[in-house]
């Protein structure tokens, strides 16, 4: 999988990449990260980037040329499955969308900035619009790149143990049921005794009525999906 991130900041998104298992799977050559800085394709000297919006109103607007420059560089030297914009006006991230991303050859992900981009980038360019919240960033660099967290954590081989990624919260719209590891009593604090018996039937049923449980407790709106 190749991924192609377009920033105005790619200082402060590429840090995430050179860390622990992300850092693992780029130097494993099981995903290719690539960063371009929107600054590059900046109209005139001044590189500019971005203007005020048309029919007033605070913040400035990210232009469509200097994007249009960068994404048609891009696309001149390969197909892509999808050119993702990162803006909170957009679907929440969830499971499925980094399942399904997973999936893709080549992807664009596009970090929003300042007011947002002119809406022809997005009528033109744009297949997906991805949110990772209700609420505002100062810019799209760290939506972008929880987003490929996400993804890359998917990739086959990325994680040491295959299953866990299957067996994540929202893998079946379910959290995940409480974890322990030794010592089996920590000042009076006691492991559930059914996870010290050996018994993997009942370990199993008791993990999915405890992930039931806390699905319901704390995001009910999980079994309505
Ligand atoms: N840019 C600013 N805020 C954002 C958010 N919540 N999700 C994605 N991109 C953003």
């Amino acid at each position: 999988m190749r991924i192609d991130i377009i920033t105005v900041s790619p200082e402060l998104i590429k840090s995430p990449f050179e860390h622990s298992m992300i850092k693992r799977a780029i130097d494993k050559k099981l995903v290719q990260v690539h960063f371009h800085n929107l600054r590059d394709y900046g109209i005139g000297s001044y590189k500019k980037l971005d203007d005020m919006p048309f029919g007033g109103g605070a913040g400035m607007v990210l232009m469509i040329e200097p994007i249009d420059k960068c994404i048609s560089e891009l696309q001149a030297q390969r197909k892509y499955d999808e050119i993702i914009y990162m803006t909170p006006d957009a679907k929440t991230l969830n499971q499925a969308t980094a399942n399904f991303l997973s999936l893709k050859e080549n992807i664009i992900i596009l970090a929003g900035h300042y007011k947002g981009v002119d809406q022809r980038v997005r009528d033109k360019f744009i297949t997906k619009e991805i949110s990772i919240g209700d609420y505002v960033l100062t810019g799209g660099e760290l939506a972008a790149a929880v987003l490929c967290d996400a993804i890359i954590r998917l990739i086959p081989g990325v994680l040491g143990d295959e299953q866990s990624a299957l067996t994540d919260s929202f893998q079946d719209n379910l959290l995940s049921p409480p974890v322990y590891t030794r010592p089996a009593e920590y000042n009076g604090l006691k492991v559930p005794e059914v996870l010290l018996s050996g018994n993997f039937k009942k370990i199993d049923d008791w993990r999915s009525e405890k992930a039931f449980e806390r699905t319901k407790n704390i995001r009910p709106d999980l079994l309505d999906e």
